[in-house]
């Protein structure tokens, strides 16, 4: 059992609304806009072009009914924190607001919209204000419609508390100058704001404030070192405005003022669409399943391409020198990579920048780059884990196998997990059960009994089935299971200086370690006493190390495809738009805890906070060096 793509979740978290409703009607009394958006020269696109076409196409009262109707029975069947998300003062580090998302709904499908574009984007709001990147609502393959960046880009706050330009892509000399006020506003609550409403990333509003800034990131596509554009000065959604004022302070000069126009990159093929009708029917509505290739699906991982345009830009096709870092040598990398501190040499570090790795693979990889870390004097280990979205569920709970020998005992790396329970889950489990050449997400096989960790030959969706209550709604939940995974995949016998030992390995991240990474981090610091490094967000709050770390997840395709899979009826529908609807569907307990990690934030904060500075915000060398230095004082 896998979970989808996490990177191509958040890229779905982050996705545009984009738009789209049945044929235009009123043609003839404006020009159509997405005609002329259409005929803009790719590289040439405004942001008013395609803010005027996304607007021209009407609201459609029929596909949003439709499309509410099936939501309200997603979210009601399928999403496990359908009421655990209202719970109100949850505890620091966390700081998001209760969500009905059931009444959200309902409010949103009451509503008569100018525009279809205005619908989704209420849609998206309303899945970003539950703060969890796992349950989205965005358009599948939408910056395939159009992304939209600031041409002024990449800002990050650096030299304690003041944010600064981290990347200046107009060339205008404007790089480390402080960035003073944006759009008139003190410069860290217009990050911190924008970040609250447009991100969805974390339920800790330092988390967000990264996820809005730039940072020095191993990218695992090109397995370079790349400055990341934070999502502030590169959005996937249509910007809330044409354009952002900053007001600048450049070595001490006086304030200087500058607007930062947006620049449009599409990845979308020339030729997709010709007009609104097009646009409609070929970028917004959902394919037909049976035509395999049509134009909207030319790419399912957006974010990695429009990076990919970014880094072609500054970098030509390929630059191998951005895996070398000054202060640190590489000793070998791949999906993962290698490093020892030159100035402390008794200091490796492991990045893991991604889950979304073929354990069978990268396990003995992992393995073997660890073995010559120990062969070159290495005795003391960080694990980084910035940046890293996710993915396989066995891969996070193998990773800490690597590290601490469980004599035999899988569910020291196993949390037990809950799944919703309706009556259709239970027939799609019961079929499953009996067709083995094909497997879903709720295949009994792959999950084990708690008791004795063997896989389960019968329904456990039928038996053991619990009603819980949280926040006064009850909803039935399965009984408690582990997802299996295969340990013999690690070599037991490979021991480093640092194996079992917590007090020479550190996890670090800057909080946006989502998913299947914090479940990994859950395991080292939770049940081994590994501490944490968490860097940026607030200089007087603590610091979350993971995000979401307490679900897997599930769009509404991939719900009616199990289903069609099994030769079940689908309880829903599939939606009219070529939307991604995610949500998290089974949670997760860290240790005997009674309350899910998704909503315990005591389970949250690292042990350790560093801010960032100007050299450790450029280096990553000089951040691992700040990080052992604080770790290991
Ligand atoms: C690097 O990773 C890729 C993809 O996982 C794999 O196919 C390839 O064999 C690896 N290369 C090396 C040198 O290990
Ligand atoms: C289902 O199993 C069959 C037989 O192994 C295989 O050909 C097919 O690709 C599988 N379908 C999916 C969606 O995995
Ligand atoms: C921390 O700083 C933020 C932003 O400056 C402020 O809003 C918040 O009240 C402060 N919190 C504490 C506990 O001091
Ligand atoms: C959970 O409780 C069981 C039974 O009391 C105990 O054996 C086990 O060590 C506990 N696990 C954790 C992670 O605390």
């Amino acid at each position: 059992m896998t979970m989808p793509s996490l990177a191509k979740l958040l890229l779905l978290s982050t996705a545009l609304a984009a738009v789209s409703s049945a044929a235009p009607t009123s043609e003839d009394y404006y020009p159509d806009h997405c005609s002329l958006l259409a005929k803009a020269q790719s590289g040439q696109i405004t942001y008013q072009q395609v803010a005027n076409c996304y607007r021209s196409v009407d609201f459609n009262p029929k596909l949003a009914k439709e499309t509410i109707d099936t939501l309200t029975t997603f979210y009601n069947d399928a999403f496990v924190f359908r009421d655990m998300a209202m719970t109100p003062n949850l505890e620091s580090p966390f700081s998001t607001a209760p969500v009905n998302a059931i009444a959200g709904l309902k409010k949103i499908g009451q509503k008569w919209y100018k525009n279809d574009f205005d619908f989704h984007h209420d849609l998206a709001l309303l899945a970003m204000s539950l703060n969890d990147a796992h349950t989205t609502y965005a358009p599948t393959f939408d910056p395939d419609l159009h992304s939209t960046r600031s041409s002024y880009r990449s800002i990050t706050r650096s030299f304690c508390q003041s944010i600064r330009v981290y990347h200046d892509a107009t060339k205008s000399g404007f790089e480390n100058c402080e960035v003073q006020r944006i759009n008139g506003k003190n410069s860290r609550e217009a990050i911190q704001s924008w970040a609250d409403k447009n991100t969805g990333f974390s339920k800790d509003a330092g988390v967000r404030f990264n996820h809005a800034l730039a940072s020095h990131r191993y990218w695992a596509e090109a397995k370079v070192w790349l400055n990341f554009p934070g999502l502030f000065s590169f959005q996937f959604r249509l910007p809330e405005t044409p354009y952002v004022d900053y007001v600048l302070k450049c070595n001490g000069r006086y304030a200087e003022k500058f607007r930062g126009q947006w620049e449009v990159l599409s990845i979308v093929p020339d030729g997709s669409f010709t007009g609104r009708a097009s646009f409609v029917s070929n970028l917004c509505m959902h394919s037909d399943p049976e035509v395999p290739s049509a134009p909207s699906a030319a790419d399912p991982n957006a974010l990695n391409t429009l990076l990919g345009m970014l880094y072609e830009r500054e970098h030509g096709k390929q630059d191998p020198s951005l895996k070398d870092l000054p202060d640190a040598k590489l000793w070998a990398s791949n999906n993962t990579a290698v490093y020892q501190l030159k100035s402390m040499p008794h200091v490796g570090v492991l990045v893991v920048p991604s889950m979304e790795m073929v354990s069978q693979t990268e396990i003995p990889a992992i393995q073997g780059y660890l073995s010559l870390l120990a062969k070159k004097g290495v005795t003391n280990i960080i694990i980084d884990m910035s940046g890293n979205f996710g993915g396989e569920e066995v891969f996070c709970a193998l990773l800490p196998g690597v590290f601490f020998d469980i004599h035999g005992d899988k569910s020291i790396h196993a949390h037990k997990t809950r799944f919703r329970v309706t009556p259709a889950i239970q027939r799609l489990a019961d079929a499953d059960l009996l067709k083995t050449e094909n497997s879903t997400y709720w295949d009994p096989t792959n999950l084990a009994d708690i008791e004795t960790f063997t896989p389960f030959k019968t329904n456990p969706f039928t038996t053991g089935v619990v009603d819980l209550t949280f926040n006064g709604r009850s909803a039935a939940f399965s009984q408690e299971v582990y997802i299996d995974y295969d340990q013999s995949i690690i070599d037991a016998s490979i021991t480093y200086p640092w194996s079992n030992d917590p007090s020479k390995i550190i996890i670090m991240t800057d909080g946006q370690c989502g998913s299947a990474c914090g479940m990994a981090s859950d395991y080292f610091v939770h049940r081994h006493g590994v501490k944490a490094v968490a860097v940026g967000g607030h200089h007087n709050a603590s610091l979350s190390m993971f995000s979401f770390p307490g679900a897997s997840v599930l769009d509404t395709d991939a719900y009616v495809e199990s289903f069609e899979l099994m030769g079940v009826e689908p309880p829903i529908q599939r939606l009219p738009y070529e939307n991604s609807v995610a949500v998290g569907v089974n949670f997760v307990y860290s240790g005997n805890d009674t309350v899910p990690l998704e909503y315990n934030p005591a389970r949250f904060p690292a042990a350790y906070r560093l801010d960032y500075t100007h050299a450790t915000a450029h280096n990553h060398d000089q951040l691992w060096v700040a990080v052992a230095k604080t770790a290991w004082k």
